[in-house]
């Protein structure tokens, strides 16, 4: 098939199933194309609770598509690519935080939605990059363990200085790849464009920058700012959502080096394959979906 009957068979696919389509902000550009809803992990955990859709295809990565599962579990949830995981999702299991937890017995313990429901089981509330500032603040304990993202943990300890936040060791390996070098180099080239840059990049470098957000905090702040040139500090599928909102301003990617292979792996093929075939059902236990529910509704109380 070619990429115009892909298209048109998915979007006939979509109305037999009562499907949507739902797709982050890294998505490859056809697919953020055929989807219903783009956003960052916060909106479509939102987007996916509160629609009336028999069919989720979550074009993601595990974890998302997961966090769908367990506020909609009356859905079928589809992952066009099983193995498209999070590496730092994987870098917290239930087994160790469960020890690490025993150390700080009065801490609350915030996780990133980037863990797996196993994680967020043992969680007393979720967040996302959007929000995780605000969480944090909500929180009557002063001792927070904020699991997995060191760097966005780091983040939300330094807007939050009245919390003592204790660190996993987790990050991204796509944002924790970025250097100050490479920053100061794309200031020298683009000395009138704004520095924007996501919460999961190393502190030195949230440290220089003109804003710091989640990918829809981002986007939203380039598209309402009457500014033109922006340097963007985050994976590059954002830049698609970008040009399209703001045809008349320029963006530069900060680093060659923002892709994130495992949100590259998802194609209309494999969009048309897994609601034509409806495979690659994402499952989460009952009794593990029941504990983790918790921490991802008090995240949405909280907003
Ligand atoms: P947001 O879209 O919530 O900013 O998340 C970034 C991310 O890395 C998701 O994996
Ligand atoms: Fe995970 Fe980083 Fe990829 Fe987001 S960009 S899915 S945090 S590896």
């Amino acid at each position: 098939m070619n990429r115009e009957e892909l298209i048109k068979g998915i979007k006939d696919l979509k109305s037999r199933h009562n499907a949507i389509i739902v797709a982050h902000n890294y998505q490859v550009d056809d697919v953020q194309e055929i989807a219903d809803v783009v956003g960052d992990s916060f909106a479509l955990s939102k987007h996916c609770a509160s629609s009336d859709a028999d069919v989720i295809v979550f074009c993601g990565v595990h974890f998302m598509a997961e966090s769908a599962k367990i506020l909609s579990p009356q859905k079928t949830v589809l992952l066009p690519e099983l193995d498209a995981g999070c590496p730092m999702a994987d870098m917290v299991t239930s087994e160790a935080l469960i020890e690490k937890k025993k150390l700080y017995p009065e801490a609350a313990v915030v996780c990133y939605i980037n863990s797996s429901a196993d994680v967020k089981a043992e969680c007393d509330i979720c967040c996302t990059s959007s929000n995780a500032v605000n969480i944090v603040r909500s929180l009557q304990e002063k001792d927070v363990l904020f699991v997995p993202d060191q760097n966005l943990g780091n983040y939300v300890a330094n807007q939050v200085p009245e919390k003592n936040i204790i660190l996993w060791e987790g990050f991204c390996i796509t944002h924790h790849r970025v250097k100050v070098e490479e920053v100061k180099k794309a200031k020298e080239l683009h000395p009138d464009a704004l520095v924007l840059i996501h919460p999961e990049c190393q502190p030195e470098v949230v440290k220089m920058a003109d804003f710091v957000g989640s990918t829809k905090q981002i986007i939203d702040f380039a598209t309402d700012l009457n500014h033109n040139k922006f340097i963007i500090g985050t994976e590059m599928g954002i830049m698609h959502k970008l040009k399209k909102n703001n045809p008349n301003k320029t963006f530069y990617l900060l680093s060659q080096g923002l892709v994130c292979p495992n949100m590259k792996k998802t194609s209309l093929l494999s969009v048309y394959n897994a609601l034509n075939e409806m495979k690659n059902k994402i499952e989460v236990a009952e009794e593990v979906r029941i504990k983790s529910i918790t921490a991802l509704d008090k995240m949405l109380q909280v907003g």
